[in-house]
């Protein structure tokens, strides 16, 4: 089963708000339902966003056929249904600009898909082998929310160098930070390295720094939804405290992402839209209130760790060392 697939005229998504209970399959047949899917988080993560961005124009290329206005707008609707994972708005405007050819949109969907399953392959193995290079034959790694296939198409990103190093039988344990308010690490992470059979234990999201300074982790490895052209990651929210903790504790803070997710038109991270989820997600989970009636909340659902905290950026193409002042 693939996270995201185009089949017989519409998408298909592994619904990753029922998981790790159910593995359910939603098929998505307009903009709007996409849309909708997106905006709950039922596909996820960057890699994964650029596809259904491709796709969501597939979509919209037949529904809104003879009709440019609504086919604009439909188009606007996926490009800016999540702000932050540039991914989104890139794979969106990829397709968009083959329209009105809606064969030529498929075409070009289809290859945004094929790219990311390569994509992940390639950065695999350069990751495995940094990691590899920096922290030994048996390195203990935190990771920090959903990095693996259900954030792409499949392998993942910076899960794809773990699936990596387990295979290479070079990997002690992974620490999979639970990643509040939504705990895609502990509801998504901790169900793809199970299936996996790679040994993790969780751990809530503000152990980690303090898990580095008493010497039990080897090196940070996460993704991202953005790479600025200084280097900034912008990444799940938390990443940015495990990227201080790491650089206290002196050891690598690395980040996996495809070429895809590296927007050199943003300078910096500073210029990025953080998505706010709004107040729901952080005084509740799955309907059960966490905080008292009325409290509110705070929610940004990214955060931004400067290019001086990060060791190196790894894509299927290069490894890009910050540490040693290489640029993007
Ligand atoms: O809000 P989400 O679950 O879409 O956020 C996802 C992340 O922050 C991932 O770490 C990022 O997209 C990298 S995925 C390979």
């Amino acid at each position: 089963v693939q996270t995201i697939e185009w089949v017989d005229g519409a998408v298909v998504i592994v619904d990753q708000t029922a998981l790790p209970g159910r593995t359910v399959q939603l098929r998505l047949s307009t903009v709007e339902e996409l849309v909708d899917a997106i905006r709950r988080l039922a596909v996820r993560g960057a890699p994964a966003l650029g596809v259904a961005g491709a796709f969501g124009v597939a979509l919209a290329a037949r529904q809104h056929a003879g009709d440019a206005d609504g086919l604009a707008r439909a188009v606007a609707l996926v490009e800016t249904a999540r702000p932050t994972a540039v991914n989104l708005a890139r794979g969106a405007r990829r397709a968009a600009a083959l329209l009105p050819d809606a064969g030529a949109v498929l075409a070009e969907a289809l290859a945004v898909h094929a790219e990311e399953i390569a994509s992940s392959a390639a950065l695999a193995v350069l990751g495995a082998d940094l990691v590899a290079e920096l922290c030994g034959v048996a390195p203990r790694l935190l990771t920090h929310c959903n990095t693996g296939a259900l954030a792409a198409v499949e392998g993942g990103t910076a899960l794809a160098v773990v699936f990596e190093l387990h295979r290479r039988g070079r990997l002690a344990e992974v620490i999979a930070a639970e990643t509040r308010p939504l705990l895609q690490g502990s509801r998504l992470t901790a169900w793809e390295l199970g299936q996996a059979g790679v040994p993790f234990r969780l751990a809530v999201d503000s152990a980690g720094p303090f898990l580095m300074a008493r010497g039990l982790i080897d090196a940070v490895i996460l993704g991202a939804d953005r790479i600025c052209a200084n280097g900034d990651v912008v990444n799940k929210v938390g990443s940015y405290a495990h990227a201080l903790g790491a650089r206290a504790a002196g050891i690598p803070f690395i980040c996996v992402a495809p070429e895809s997710t590296v927007d050199l038109a943003t300078a910096s991270g500073d210029l990025v839209d953080i998505e706010d989820r709004g107040a729901a997600e952080v005084v509740g989970f799955a309907g059960v209130p966490v905080a008292p009636p009325g409290a509110g909340a705070v929610n940004p659902a990214f955060d931004v760790t400067p290019h001086d905290l990060v060791t190196a950026i790894v894509t299927e193409r290069r490894v890009v060392r910050l540490d040693r002042d290489e640029k993007l």
